[in-house]
């Protein structure tokens, strides 16, 4: 494909941080996401065919071609945030055609914010521009979301999509996964910011395992609601409530359904507390959930609990913890603006002595969700 020329439309479609609630979003609880000043940058034109698309990612280099009569996955996984996407497109509209889309990311692959959510959301956002569709923007998330499912494999929640069409600059959204009601939550965390520190490992059991907490969470809920038939998820499950099935779920089951009880209350009282302006106890909030990310989900790895514990030698970082899915990616710190560099530093030098790894460090800006750039 001739990727140069004049293109009618420009996208840009960011990541997202999450400042709280993580495993929740697929147990129908709360989270406090936003996007962030990382993106991808979607340049896209109608070609003169009717069935004919090329779509060419920048980073890899590469380009790929499809029919749009004859979608289905491929085994080339990045191939398959796109094609399910138009997958998705497809079930609800008949009027795209021939397309030419280039791609160009400075988000971190396997970082946990959320690269596949911009690729997948800012396709969508961009197509629905093109060919005029008239999807509504929840309509696009979800599009998102059913993409992951069904051609990528990860039985994800809503949290990533959301976030990534949905924010607003200067905001957090404090989503509620069951209902889909949203609050705009502005972030004023002055003097501190969000600092990402990332581990640049990417275990790669990650989506297997991913799926498999999903499922336990589920298997504890098919106990519990055999006593309790209102319940239809974890959100219906007090703390105390869960406590009752302590004999009668075995240790794991009963672990992975008690971070999630917990960490539904913990995202509540951090909103509270943010708007409150108890910066303090957003930042413990934090390290509890990462303690219970780590012992209790087991989704953490030797990198990120390394940098959680170093970061507790320093009054300046009031919180930290792992983001995201997990197994590697990125720690989110809220740090005193004047202490960036020097943690920055030390961390870097500790981590690298230990793990021979070089980290790497970006303060993240709550941002726009998907926009347009030009047209
Ligand atoms: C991944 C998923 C999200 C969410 C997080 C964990 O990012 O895509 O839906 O479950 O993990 O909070």
């Amino acid at each position: 494909m001739d990727v140069n020329g004049k293109y009618d439309l420009i996208i840009d479609s960011p990541g997202r941080i999450n400042i709280i609630g993580e495993h929740t979003d697929y147990n129908n609880g709360f989270v406090l996401p936003t996007a962030i000043d990382k993106k991808i940058k979607f340049k896209f034109r109608k070609n003169d065919s009717l069935n004919i698309c090329n779509v060419h990612s920048a980073n890899f280099n590469t380009s790929f071609s499809f029919d749009l009569n004859t979608v289905k996955p491929s085994e080339h996984q990045w191939e398959n945030y796109i094609l399910g996407v138009i997958d998705g497109i497809q079930k609800v509209s008949d009027k795209l055609q021939g397309f030419d889309c280039v791609l160009d990311s400075d988000i971190p692959v396997g970082s946990g914010i959320s690269s596949s959510a911009a690729l997948e959301c800012g396709l969508a956002f961009g197509l629905n521009e093109l060919f005029k569709l008239g999807l509504s923007k929840l309509t696009l998330v979800e599009i998102g979301q059913m993409a992951e499912h069904n051609y990528v494999g990860t039985k994800c929640g809503i949290m990533d999509q959301f976030a990534s069409v949905m924010s607003k600059e200067g905001h957090v959204i404090l989503l509620d996964c069951q209902s889909l009601e949203f609050e705009y939550v502005p972030i004023k965390i002055e003097p501190y910011k969000i600092l990402l520190l990332n581990t640049n490992v990417s275990h790669n059991l990650a989506s297997g395992e991913y799926n498999i907490r999903r499922k336990q969470c589920e298997d504890g809920v098919a106990v519990i609601k055999k006593k309790y038939p209102k319940v239809n998820s974890l959100r219906d499950v007090s703390p105390e409530m869960l406590a009752e099935f302590k004999n009668e779920l075995d240790t794991v089951t009963f672990n992975r359904c008690s971070y999630v009880v917990d960490e539904k209350v913990r995202v509540l009282d951090t909103v509270k507390a943010l708007k409150n302006n108890e910066l303090k106890v957003v930042g413990e909030n934090m390290y509890q959930t990462h303690d219970g990310l780590s012992k209790l989900y087991e989704v953490s790895c030797p990198e990120l609990d390394f940098l959680v514990d170093f970061s507790k030698n320093f009054n300046q970082v009031i919180g930290a913890r792992v983001m995201g899915g997990g197994f590697g990616g990125c720690t989110i710190n809220i740090v005193h603006k004047d202490f960036i560099e020097q943690f920055t530093e030390e961390a870097s030098k500790a981590y690298f002595e230990q793990f021979n790894i070089k980290l790497t460090a970006f303060e993240a800006m709550p941002s726009e969700g998907t926009s347009i750039v030009n047209n």
